[in-house]
């Protein structure tokens, strides 16, 4: 039996194999209320309906201030949450599992959605001055305000807050969005966080900002629900973050209550050469996977299921993440099933006229 096919469980929640849904904005909430509409049901049930074991859902804001766009998705509210609940309901229904990704944009705020505009959204045409680990600008970005640190310790209980109503709309698995320069990376990268208060200097301190939304979120949520985090283990720069810190960062969240590590990269600065090409962030999860003692998704241009397999078959990474390959086809998994030589029996049932010939 193909490993992509095998189920995997933490904390008791049960994938029914190890093609999980990568988060993937969708600037589409058109009210700009941060409530999911129509179209993420469609897109995120389409992808439950495709086979996958988990559909992660979007980078969602814990606070209005973390969109990175006006049209985000968020859950600081509790009409937010209601409205998710219809999006979980037809995941689960699908039977895959239902993960959010927890998000704050920090000084990556404010920005056009691509079909709307470009680049910052300034503050006269309905933008906002996002808010930050530092006072230094991502370049061509509205400059952010510097949180003072009783307003870190207010922001740490929004993500817990948000915790909360997750789990209250139906999700089954929560992720924090710790990578790609938001706010949680402005804070573990030496390059946007030379605070002097207890959030800096160290890579203990540096990692406080997350460590302590681990923990608020684990004591809030109880033992039942599977906590991710998705770093982005490398800055590829010398002066930045690096495998080695984010190493040290993911055992300090594993002892706080972290369940899985989810392993991108970048972000946080322009004008790095970043080595893309297929499977390219496999390594560093795999030398992640080999310093943590729990499970590691790895995701980048996978996009065929020989490849996936082999890097299941290669590597002691956990779970394969798949992107943009999954928006060219909600029925990835499914497919994948059918090259691997793999039968599942999760084809809905009003498609299986449609099954591929044996
Ligand atoms: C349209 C789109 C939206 C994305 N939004 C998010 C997001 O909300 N959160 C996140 O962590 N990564 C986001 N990403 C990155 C993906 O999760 C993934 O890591 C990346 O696309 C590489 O995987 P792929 O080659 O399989 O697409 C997004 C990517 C795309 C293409």
């Amino acid at each position: 039996m193909a490993k992509l096919f095998e189920s995997i469980s933490i904390r008791g929640k049960t994938s029914r194999n190890r093609i999980w849904i990568a988060p993937m904005c969708q600037y589409s909430c058109e009210h700009q209320d941060g409530v999911p509409g129509q179209w993420h049901l469609v897109h995120l049930g389409s992808r439950a309906l495709g086979g996958a074991g988990l559909v992660m859902c979007e980078a969602t804001a814990v606070h209005p201030d973390g969109r990175i766009s006006l049209w985000d998705t968020g859950i600081w509210n509790d009409d937010q949450a209601a409205a998710w609940v219809e999006v979980t309901n037809f995941i689960r229904q699908a039977g895959s599992l239902s993960a959010i990704q927890l998000a704050h944009a920090g000084r990556k705020a404010s920005i056009y959605r691509s079909w709307s505009g470009e680049g910052a959204m300034g503050l006269s045409v309905g933008g906002w001055e996002p808010v930050s680990a530092t006072s230094e600008a991502f370049p061509g970005y509205n400059t952010p305000k510097e949180l003072t640190t009783a307003e870190v310790y207010d922001s740490i209980d929004d993500w817990v807050q948000a915790a909360k109503r997750s789990v209250a709309a139906g999700f089954d698995v929560l992720e924090i969005h710790a990578a790609h320069g938001y706010l949680v990376h402005q804070f573990l990268s030496p390059i946007t966080n030379n605070r002097t208060d207890e959030f800096g200097g160290s890579v203990a301190n540096r990692a406080k900002y997350l460590v302590d939304i681990v923990s608020g979120i684990r004591a809030a949520v109880g033992e039942d629900v599977p906590l991710l985090v998705r770093f982005s283990a490398t800055d590829y720069r010398a002066d930045g973050f690096t495998l080695e810190q984010c190493a040290e960062v993911a055992k300090l969240c594993e002892a706080a209550g972290a369940d899985l590590f989810d392993i991108s990269s970048g972000g946080i600065v322009l004008g790095v050469q970043i080595p893309t090409g297929p499977g390219y962030q496999v390594p560093l999860a795999k030398e992640m996977a080999d310093e943590v003692s729990s499970p590691v998704a790895t995701v980048g241009q996978i996009t065929d299921a020989k490849q996936a397999e082999e890097i299941l078959q290669s590597t002691n990474i956990d779970v394969i993440m798949i992107g943009r390959a999954s928006l060219r086809d909600p029925y990835w998994p499914l497919r994948a099933a059918h090259e691997l030589g793999v039968e599942v029996d999760y084809w809905p049932n009003q498609y299986s006229r449609g099954k591929y010939p044996s």
